[in-house]
């Protein structure tokens, strides 16, 4: 991303300071100290508006993918625009409810769910269950009859359709292990349908994610449909079409689909199908949504310029923000600009390596960055709000960051750095005799 662009929400006043929504990175930091990560609700609002303006007038659900960033303050201000929720694990469920979500909007998508998992999402009133194998259906329809429940199931169909992004982020391919092939449902539906304990309501599948271009989304729905129509010859109706998540968002120079040309992509091929025409569509967006409202404040702890390569090791590493070092992510830094988002030690203008303090050489946030750069800079690294926070850890025993919400000049501590000593809290020496 050239340095001027800076996702919506985020901008510089005259001095040039970074700005989040009215409030300035820099205020942030000095309150907050660093690393802290930092969103805007405009821009979660916005970009879950977006969506929901493009599917018009058509019956539709946003379930917001969880793991994108599931900390409850922003859960709450989804569940307060109506949106549903995608889940991979029990746990995200009690999130989703400790922040005033619907269980009833949301789905459970994930390979492994445990005995447990299923039978806490039914005694919540799971939206749907979506199912990604045999076995694990006829999990749930034991556990359902056993409950003396009727647990609602979509089948997660895998239709093979490459999203060409990175191999570790692509699902919708017959070798990943998402997923029913899309030749192998129909048995299973039949025997889903027949099963008392189960109600069969819908079709699912999710393709990848990081998605940049919508031919892959319409040809999934395009098989998606198929498969409804034999569902349909066999009397089996279904009451809706999940059609996963996966648009793309811009974090340096990639061209990603808007809302409209995503929602538009899938509408041309269920609103063209008499079959489809009111069965309501639901999607399972995460990375679009949380994506460009966040951005991860980092501090300049130190300059280590060098003959080949300079580095500045800043106060975030890669326990804090895993993208770059996992999946080798290009993301933006930019500088927090005047004020209180400058060290006051000598500028140093060059070509940086901007690395964490852990001890891996894979602990890295950018390659090659051209900043001007002086210890004690305020630092931000752009559309951090997805699959950052939530992929953090303790590596190296360091808190996780504290993460704050900017609501025009409000801003609102969602979660507080963590104490070092829960860290250990748990831990306990070996009793020895
Ligand atoms: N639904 C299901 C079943 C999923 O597995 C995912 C993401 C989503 C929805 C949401 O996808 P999104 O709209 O956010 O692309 N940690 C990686 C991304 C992993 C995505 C896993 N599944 C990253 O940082 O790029």
């Amino acid at each position: 991303m050239p340095q001027s662009e800076l996702p919506p929400f985020f901008s510089r006043n005259d001095a040039g300071d970074l700005l989040i929504e009215q409030v300035r990175a820099g205020e942030i930091v000095e309150r907050f100290d660093s690393p802290t990560y930092v969103y805007s609700r405009a821009a979660i609002e916005s970009a879950f508006n977006a969506l929901t303006a493009a599917f018009g007038d058509r019956a539709h659900r946003i379930c917001y993918a969880v793991k994108a960033n599931s900390n409850i303050g922003i859960l709450n201000v989804l569940a307060r625009l109506g949106a549903g929720f995608d889940i991979v694990s029990y746990g995200e469920l009690a999130r989703v409810m400790a922040a005033g979500g619907d269980p009833g909007k949301t789905v459970f998508s994930g390979v492994g769910k445990s005995a447990d998992e299923i039978r806490g999402a039914l005694e919540a009133g799971i939206g749907c269950l979506n199912v990604e194998s045999e076995a694990e259906l006829q999990r749930i329809a034991d556990i359902a009859a056993e409950m003396q429940q009727v647990a609602p199931i979509s089948l997660r169909v895998n239709p093979d359709v490459d999203a060409r992004t990175h191999p570790y982020i692509s699902t919708g391919l017959k070798d990943n292990k998402f997923g029913v092939a899309i030749d192998e449902a129909l048995p299973l539906y039949e025997w889903a349908h027949a099963h008392p304990a189960l109600e069969v309501t819908g079709i699912d599948c999710h393709i990848g994610s990081q998605l940049t271009d919508v031919s892959p989304f319409r040809d999934a729905a395009e098989r998606v449909m198929k498969l409804a129509h034999r569902l349909t010859e066999r009397g089996i109706t279904l009451q809706h079409l999940d059609l996963g998540g996966g648009l793309g968002i811009r974090y340096t120079d990639e061209t990603p689909p808007a809302a409209a040309d995503w929602i538009e992509a899938i509408r041309s091929v269920v609103d063209a199908d008499p079959l489809a025409r009111d069965l309501p569509i639901w999607i399972e967006p995460g990375r679009f949504i949380a994506g460009p409202a966040g951005a991860l404040l980092t501090r300049v702890e130190y300059l280590k310029p060098g003959e080949h390569k300079s580095f500045a090791i800043v106060d975030a590493a890669m326990n804090d923000l895993m993208r770059p070092a996992l999946y080798g992510s290009d993301m933006a830094i930019v500088p927090a600009g005047q004020g209180s988002g400058l060290g006051a030690g000598d500028r140093h203008p060059g070509t940086w390596e901007i690395v964490g303090p852990i001890c891996e050489t894979g602990d890295f946030l950018g390659h090659e960055r051209e900043l001007e750069l002086a210890e004690g800079d305020v630092l931000a690294v752009l559309g951090a709000g997805a699959y950052g926070f939530s992929m953090a850890s303790n590596y190296n025993t360091r808190p996780r960051a504290a993460e704050v919400l900017v609501d025009g000049r409000a801003i609102h501590e969602i979660r507080r750095r963590e104490p070092l000593d829960s860290l250990w809290a748990l831990e306990q020496l070996p009793t020895t005799d």
